[in-house]
């Protein structure tokens, strides 16, 4: 009788350990997410497929799985109106995330900075997002495609970013970012393209992004550069092969 009671509740303390665990909370993280991405809950036909009566996420709309974690987060052009929820950063094995040219709003969440182990990816480009860009991304050192154009970004640059270091890809433009490029940026040696165009970015393009030797594409025109071009950028023989 009293061994059945004790099997009994190492059934229970199993069961309830296995259901706390990663799976469960990811659904319920997604479901948040749901909430935040799409304002008006009338609107069926937005994430349709996300749906707590089909726990099987990982063949949810734009939801990719390695195994049964959540690798990748594709929600490009699908209409979003809302926000991005905080709870993004409790997915800790998400390497690429895009929800770029969908209406989203609001400020990009800090606590994506804890996904620093994985994310590669982060394309947030077209939307209405808006405040200053978080200077915690410069945590995502395995970061290689930052996209956050074409938003309502202002303040400036952060001077992190000189941390991410795997970046190929650094489009920035058409926002109301101000202030000076910073010369951090020129740690960035795998950096193949920096695109700054149409901001309100001003004083000098730093001498130091002379160092960035696999860019190929600088874009900063529609700013409020000035002085010379620095002679540094002549290093960049990709860009000017003469
Ligand atoms: C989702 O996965 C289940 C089982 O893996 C499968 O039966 C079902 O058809 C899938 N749904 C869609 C929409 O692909
Ligand atoms: C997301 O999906 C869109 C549409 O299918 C595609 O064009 C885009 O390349 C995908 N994004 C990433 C980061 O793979
Ligand atoms: C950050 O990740 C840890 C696990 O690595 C998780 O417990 C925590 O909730 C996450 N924080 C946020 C704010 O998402
Ligand atoms: C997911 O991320 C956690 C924390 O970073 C790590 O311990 C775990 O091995 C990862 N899982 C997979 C399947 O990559
Ligand atoms: C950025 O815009 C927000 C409103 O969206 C404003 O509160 C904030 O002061 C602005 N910051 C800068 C640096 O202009
Ligand atoms: C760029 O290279 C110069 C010359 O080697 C160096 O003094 C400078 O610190 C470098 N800048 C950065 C941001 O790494
Ligand atoms: C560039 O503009 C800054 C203010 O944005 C000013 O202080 C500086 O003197 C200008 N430099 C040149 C060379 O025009």
């Amino acid at each position: 009788m009293q061994q059945n009671s004790l099997l009994l509740a190492l059934f229970l303390l199993c069961f309830s350990i296995r259901s706390g665990s990663g799976q469960s909370d990811d659904l319920r993280t997604l479901l948040e997410l749901k909430n935040s991405f799409v304002t008006n809950p009338k609107d069926e036909t937005i994430l349709r497929t996300w749906n707590a009566d089909d726990p099987n996420f990982c063949n949810w709309t734009g939801v990719t799985c390695g195994g049964s974690v959540i690798i990748g987060l594709n929600l490009s052009s699908l209409g979003l109106t809302g926000s991005i929820s905080p709870s993004i950063g409790r997915f800790n094995n998400l390497t690429h995330i895009d929800l770029s040219s969908n209406r989203l709003v609001g400020p990009i969440p800090t606590t994506l900075s804890n996904l620093s182990a994985s994310l590669e990816t982060l394309h947030l480009f077209s939307n209405r997002l808006s405040g200053e860009i978080p200077s915690q991304l410069g945590s995502l050192v395995n970061l290689k495609s930052l996209k956050l154009g074409d938003n309502e970004l202002n303040g400036s640059i952060p001077e992190t970013f000189g941390n991410l270091v795997s970046l190929r890809m650094l489009a920035l433009a058409s926002c109301r970012l101000t202030g000076t490029i910073p010369s951090q940026l020129g740690r960035l040696v795998q950096l193949q393209a920096l695109i700054l165009q149409d901001n309100e970015l001003e004083g000098l393009i730093p001498p130091d992004i002379g160092n960035c030797t696999s860019l190929v594409l600088i874009t900063a025109a529609v700013n409020r550069l000035n002085g010379s071009l620095p002679a540094e950028l002549s290093r960049l023989i990709s860009c000017f092969p003469n």
